[in-house]
């Protein structure tokens, strides 16, 4: 059994990953766990931009993070803590000139100052962008400081499992995708960033690497997910791909119309329009849809046309690359077709936070970015507020466990021990999956993501998140006997998939389940049958277990502050 021996592990190399390992790499030897090549990972196909209340613009010059801190919250339906908020929203402007330090190609205003448009739900052109490749822009940055600071990668190796001696962390089980060897990374530190699950769902913004690999691990580990329910629908993903039209193209002043030419966002935001948070446009769009004033009964339009070419090529490039590649469609001549589709998963990894630390209850075992619920999104994220939250608590994780000092581990021998365990564990499951008989992996998969987009979507009602459940939970049997190509080892696809849907149908269910417990409606989670917020019962996280006899639902409170409980409306 290979052992690999590092101070810290980072497992995912998106931008919180690389952020903690940047961070770590000042004093420690860190490894960073990919999947893929790291500047292939989900943190590049962010387009629209970066919150943070630098006010450069002349509508934005009185912005403040009070400001922005209050919008967050707000957006959250108040869910979100409000010291976590407090604290990335103060730290967003220094985040941000970081990145300008580093190299990263902002857009500019004439002035040179880096150029902000506004975003849904915020009060101020607040968003900074580098055209719609913010995320690209970023995530180059970041892999470029870690090369330089010579953070050591491992490309292509797959979690399997974490390892623990008691409530300590002490590692994980690997495998390398190319040989199939399994690998332990042994470290008193384990920092999943892992990105969030979106693949879960089919109609999806999410990369095909988007399948919860560190949440499925950590769930398995002990560990609870917080506020699974609050999936968020993007409301322009492109008809026909679900491939993202950025935020950034209603930021720049493109309109959203339905088959009767009517700007219909005007029944439901009057003041905000097409900038109402995502939440509000999500289901918007949906009513127009589900009441026959779509196009085809699935999309509607998205205009950009009025934009003009020059301001489309200038800031929107890659969505006219997109639109024309897979749609066959010009932005600057055509309106775009949009649907609704899951984007980002506000829920995720419990994870504390109290001032100074913020680390999930298993001791060594950290969480960061869309992997955790920590929670500044509460219940619906504001656009431009996740590339945020990503570098702000990637940097803060690496200095807190450099503040720490290195981590303890436990003997040799309770090392050993635990290693093998989770070696033969592994090695049992993979004899228990077959290879001629049984579902094939990709028929699970897909019936999941139909069960989830079809019952857990933008509306939900108690029958159809029943249903949701029962048909998860057989899903879940079926699994345990799925079938598997070939067991050779070397580049196995079969078993990584396989892998990777033993973490999506828990996290699947997890989803499900929580749904149907939250019997009221507050940001991304709409129940028809529960049509309004309700503070009394529902102003609590909710904490789903795995335990011997299924899914335990706990809750936690809020963190309540400063900014007094109001009905939203924008
Ligand atoms: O619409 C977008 O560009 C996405 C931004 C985000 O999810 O923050």
């Amino acid at each position: 059994m290979k052992v690999e021996k590092f101070d810290a592990i980072v497992v995912g190399a998106g931008l919180s990953g690389l952020r903690a390992a940047l961070e770590l790499s000042k004093k420690w030897k860190v490894a960073v766990i990919s999947k893929v090549h790291p500047v292939r990972s989900h943190s590049g196909a962010a387009q629209g931009g970066i919150n943070a209340s630098l006010g450069n613009t002349l509508e934005g010059k009185d912005d403040t993070a009070e400001r922005h801190a209050y919008d967050t919250v707000y957006g959250s339906d108040y869910l979100a803590d409000q010291d976590v908020v407090q604290f990335m929203c103060e730290e967003a402007p220094k985040i941000v000139i970081e990145f300008e330090s580093m190299g990263t190609p902002f857009s500019r205003l004439d002035s040179g100052l880096i150029a902000q448009r506004p975003f849904g739900g915020a009060g101020y052109p607040r968003t900074c962008y580098a055209a719609d490749k913010t995320g690209h822009a970023l995530l180059h940055t970041l892999y470029e400081q870690c090369i330089r600071k010579e953070v050591i990668f491992f490309d292509e190796f797959f979690l399997i499992d974490l390892i623990k001696v008691d409530d300590q962390i002490t590692g994980i089980l690997s495998m390398d995708m190319a040989t199939g060897e399994l690998i332990i990374f042994r470290s008193g530190y384990v920092i999943l960033a892992t990105g969030g699950f979106g693949r879960t769902y089919k109609r999806s913004t999410n990369a095909i690497i988007n399948t919860g690999d560190g949440v499925g691990a950590a769930f398995r580990a002990g560990v609870p997910m917080q506020d699974c329910e609050f999936v968020q629908f993007h409301p322009t993903t492109l008809y026909g791909t679900n491939i993202l039209i950025t935020e950034g193209a209603r930021g720049e002043g493109g309109y959203l119309f339905n088959n009767k030419k009517e700007r219909f966002m005007k029944n439901v935001a009057s003041k905000a329009m097409e900038l109402a948070p995502r939440d509000i446009v999500a289901r918007a769009i949906e009513t127009e849809i589900q009441e026959g004033r779509g196009f085809e009964n699935a999309y509607v339009h998205l205009d950009l046309t009025h934009l003009g070419a020059e301001r489309i090529k200038e800031r929107l490039p890659g969505i006219r690359e997109i639109c024309i590649d897979f749609a066959g469609i010009d932005p600057i001549n055509e309106p775009i077709p949009v649907q609704p589709g899951q984007h980002y998963s506000m829920g995720g990894i419990a994870t504390k936070f109290d001032g100074r630390y913020c680390e999930t209850p298993l001791a060594g075992l950290y969480a960061v970015g869309e992997t955790a619920s920590i929670s500044v999104h509460g219940a619906n994220r504001l656009g431009g507020n996740s590339l945020l939250e990503t570098s702000v608590f990637g940097r803060y994780i690496g200095r807190l466990l450099l503040e720490k000092g290195l981590a303890e581990l436990p003997s040799i021998d309770k090392l050993e021990k635990a290693e093998e365990a989770a070696f033969t564990g592994i090695e049992d499951l993979f004899n228990q999956w077959n290879t001629n008989s049984g579902k094939r992996p990709v028929e699970i998969r897909d019936e999941m993501g139909i069960v989830l987009d079809t019952k857990v979507g933008v509306f939900r009602t108690e029958i159809a998140l029943q249903e949701a459940c029962d048909q998860l939970a057989a899903l879940q049997k079926e699994f345990e006997n799925v079938q598997i190509p070939t067991s050779e080892r070397e580049f196995n696809f079969g078993i990584l998939r396989n892998l990777e849907l033993r973490n999506m149908i828990d996290i699947a269910a997890v989803t499900a389940y929580a749904a149907l417990w939250r019997k009221e409606s507050r940001g991304a989670h709409s129940r028809i049958d529960y049509p309004t917020r309700n503070d009394k019962e529902y102003l609590v996280h909710s904490l789903v277990f795995k335990t011997e006899d299924g899914l335990m639902l706990k809750t936690k409170p809020v963190k309540l502050g400063k900014f007094e409980i109001k009905e939203r409306v924008y």
